[in-house]
């Protein structure tokens, strides 16, 4: 059966992943639909590149705890009958009761080659350690820091000469093909 998933996209920034996912589908390469995007900060880019009313900000700033900042979240999500839960550069580790709300149908991209590299300043850390090929990862999220079942992954040369920039640019690049790619998958599969 044809299931086309509803997508909650989570933000922390600029929301380029979040842009990649709207073109595909604006394109007719990705039947799916974003319902809600959240941003656990205000004022980020990424909260214009859909209309208003599926902009959200739920600051975490806002919560005294880390518990209840997810579950405005997990109830957003779910008020709006969200599939598929996307983190597209959120910035934050989830608990294992939101994780478990959402069993399976979270997914995380990573700008490195997991498990190698998770944390911040993945890009960075790739270029510290010396690494000759880095790239990005999809994967199902668990409780832990990007961690859970890798789903897809794209290489690229670490080349001589690269900056922080430059690797993460052309990272960026394979990120943005590789997320709906993964989204597509989940589309065709359920
Ligand atoms: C992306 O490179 C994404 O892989 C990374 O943050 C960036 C967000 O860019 N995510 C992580 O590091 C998660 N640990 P974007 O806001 O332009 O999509």
């Amino acid at each position: 059966m044809k299931y086309v998933p509803r997508l909650g996209v989570l933000v922390s920034g600029r929301g380029s992943n979040l842009q990649a996912i709207l073109d595909a589908i604006k394109s007719g390469t990705l039947d799916a639909s974003v319902e809600v995007v959240i941003s656990d900060k205000p004022g980020v880019p990424a909260l214009s590149r859909v209309e208003k009313s599926k902009a959200v900000v739920v600051d975490r700033a806002a919560y005294p705890s880390a518990k209840d900042f997810e579950e405005v979240i997990a109830s957003k999500l779910e008020r709006r009958q969200v599939g598929l839960v996307i983190l597209a550069g959120f910035m934050r580790i989830l608990s294992s009761a939101f994780v478990g709300r959402f069993a399976g149908r979270i997914v995380n991209i990573h700008p490195s080659l997991l498990p190698s590299f998770p944390g911040l300043r993945a890009q960075r850390q790739a270029l510290e350690y010396g690494v000759k090929i880095s790239g990005c990862t999809v994967h199902l999220v668990d409780e832990s820091l990007d961690g859970g079942p890798i789903l897809a992954q794209a290489a690229v040369p670490v080349l001589p000469g690269d900056t922080e920039e430059t690797l993460s640019e052309r990272i960026l690049k394979e990120e943005h093909q590789l997320l709906p790619k993964v989204i597509r998958e989940f589309a065709r599969t359920d």
